[in-house]
């Protein structure tokens, strides 16, 4: 048996992706890949407890000691690379990653953004504010997208995505709450199953060749 796709979560907040990252493992829906980490930018992001208490490693990059973008990612970089991660997956993370960064990556940085991209997505629009700005714009269907992360922010390609009806009486916490239940939870424990696996195949035939 080959071993499984090793991914990092890298979290700012609450972490209710991470958590359903979490049950995926727990239930077998992630099976080609297992989270080893848990990184977050936040020292107090739930995150961190919900990866305490599932037993996962966690490393906190503090903004108040990686002041700069570029120490805060060197410092990413090290530890992703200390505990052999091959799949980051950003899951409610609140920067913005640099060209530099994304390129050593190539196609293994996953985001899940709660807007069907290309709308309501980019520079300035995350979390809550993501909502309000649809609600705003009298939007009828929202959604989730799960996209490979580039130097553009929301910009890669396209992984998953899934619709989310908005009623009239939601308030952006009600169709944040829904986007997440519907759409986020789902798609972003089969995206990693997804790209994990892709990733194992692609071990196994490089091993094959040796
Ligand atoms: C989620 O809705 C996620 O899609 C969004 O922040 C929330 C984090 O919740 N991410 C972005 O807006 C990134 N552009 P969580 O911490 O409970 O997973």
């Amino acid at each position: 048996m080959l071993n499984k796709t090793q991914i990092a979560v890298v979290a700012s907040g609450n972490g209710t992706n991470l958590q359903a990252l979490i049950d995926a493992q727990k239930s077998g829906v992630i099976k080609s890949g297992v989270i080893s980490l848990v990184v977050s930018n936040n020292p107090r992001a739930y995150a961190l407890t919900r990866a305490h208490d599932a037993g996962i490693k966690t490393a906190v990059i503090s903004g108040d000691r990686f002041k700069s973008r570029e120490a805060f990612e060197g410092e990413l970089c090290r530890i992703l690379s200390m505990h052999g991660i091959e799949l980051i997956v950003l899951a409610g993370f609140m920067r913005i990653l640099s060209a530099e960064f994304t390129s050593k990556y190539p196609r293994s940085i996953i985001n899940v953004h709660p807007s069907l991209i290309p709308s309501f997505c980019g520079k300035g629009f995350y979390g809550l504010r993501v909502h309000e700005e649809a609600l705003k714009y009298g939007v009828k269907v929202t959604g989730a997208t799960v996209h490979y992360v580039n130097e553009i922010p929301d910009g890669g390609e396209i992984i998953l995505q899934k619709s989310v009806c908005v009623k009239s009486t939601d308030t952006p916490e009600t169709l944040q709450r829904r986007v997440m239940e519907q759409a986020e939870w789902k798609l972003l424990p089969k995206a990693c199953e997804m790209i994990s696996k892709e990733k194992k195949k692609k071990r196994g035939k490089n091993h094959e060749c040796l």
